[in-house]
C-alpha cells in the first residue's frame, strides 16, 4: 500500500511546566486527510501537546514538522498563518462581540477568500447565520461551540486541532458536534482531536494515540483499539 502523506509529525516532543513534566519525548503522525484522535485521563498531557503544536507552549525539545516544514519554534500567528488551527477547550468565543464579529476575528490571519470562508461555515453552522447579529455570551453551550469551531474555520485551516468539544455539553448537541467533525474530514480537512470522551474520540476517528501521564502509551486503529479488552477496562468504562 502506497505511503500517504503526512501533514503533522511530531517527533520528540516534551512540554515541561516548571518541574512539572506534562508531555514527554512524544512521537505522533497524522496523513492527510486522516482523522486522529488523542484520548487519555485528565492531566495525561493532552491539552499541552496541542497548545505546543501551535505555539502557544514552547516546546522543551523535539520538533513539530507541518507539511514538512518545523514550526516548533515558531510564533503562533505564522503557525494559523500556514494553516494550522486549534478549537480551544471551552469553546472560548468573545462573549460580548456578534456572531459575525467573531467569525471576522478569525479570518484576521487568512483574511482572503473571506466571503467564501463565511458562506462555508454558514452551510456547516446554519444556526450561526440565523444569530449572526446576537451577542454571541448569549449562545446556548453548543453553538457558542460551533462558533468556536465555525471562527476556526474560517483561518482556511488545513488541520484542526479540537481540544474537548464534547465538554459540558448536552448528549444530543455532542453527537451533533462529532457529526460535523466527521463531515469535515470527509470533506477533506485532517483533523487531531483530543478528548475524553473516548467512546465518541474512538467512533469517530481513524486512528488513536493514548496518552498517560505525557507519554503515549499505546497507539492503533480507533476500529481495533475499541474490542481492545484493555482499553475497554481503562477508558471506556469496562462495558
Ligand atoms: N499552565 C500550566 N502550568 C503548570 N502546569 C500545567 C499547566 N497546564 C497544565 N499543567 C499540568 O500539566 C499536566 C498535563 O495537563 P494537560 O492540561 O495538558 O492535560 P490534559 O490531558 O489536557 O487534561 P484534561 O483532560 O484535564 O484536559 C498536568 O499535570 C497539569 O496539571
Ligand atoms: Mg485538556
Amino acid at each position: 500500500m502506497k505511503k500517504k502523506n503526512n501533514i503533522l509529525k511530531i517527533e520528540h516532543l516534551s512540554v515541561t511546566y516548571g518541574p512539572i513534566k506534562a508531555v514527554k519525548k512524544v512521537n505522533l503522525e497524522v496523513s492527510q486527510g486522516e482523522y486522529v484522535s488523542l484520548i487519555g485521563a485528565n492531566g495525561a498531557g493532552k491539552t499541552s501537546l496541542l497548545k505546543a503544536i501551535l505555539g502557544i507552549e514552547k516546546a522543551e525539545e523535539g520538533n513539530i514538522l507541518f507539511l514538512g516544514e518545523d514550526i516548533s519554534r515558531k510564533a503562533t500567528d505564522k503557525i494559523v498563518s500556514l494553516g494550522l488551527c486549534l478549537i480551544p477547550e471551552g469553546h472560548i468565543i468573545f462573549s460580548s462581540m456578534t456572531v459575525l464579529e467573531n467569525l471576522q476575528l478569525g479570518a484576521y490571519h487568512n483574511p482572503s477568500g473571506f466571503e467564501e470562508n463565511l458562506q462555508r461555515v454558514f452551510t456547516y453552522f446554519p444556526i450561526l447565520k440565523k444569530r449572526s447579529s446576537q451577542i454571541a455570551g448569549t449562545l446556548s453551550g453548543g453553538e457558542q461551540q460551533m462558533l468556536s469551531m465555525g471562527r476556526a474555520l474560517m483561518s482556511k485551516p488545513k488541520l484542526i486541532l479540537v481540544d474537548e468539544p464534547s465538554l459540558g455539553l448536552a448528549p444530543k448537541t455532542v453527537t451533533e458536534i462529532f457529526d460535523i467533525l466527521g463531515e469535515l474530514n470527509r470533506e477533506g480537512y485532517s483533523i487531531l482531536l483530543a478528548e475524553q470522551n473516548a467512546k465518541k474520540a474512538l467512533e469517530s476517528s481513524h486512528r488513536c494515540y493514548v496518552m498517560k501521564t505525557g507519554e503515549v502509551a499505546i497507539t492503533g486503529f480507533s476500529s481495533e483499539l475499541i474490542d481492545d479488552p484493555q482499553i475497554r477496562q481503562a477508558y471506556l468504562g469496562g462495558s
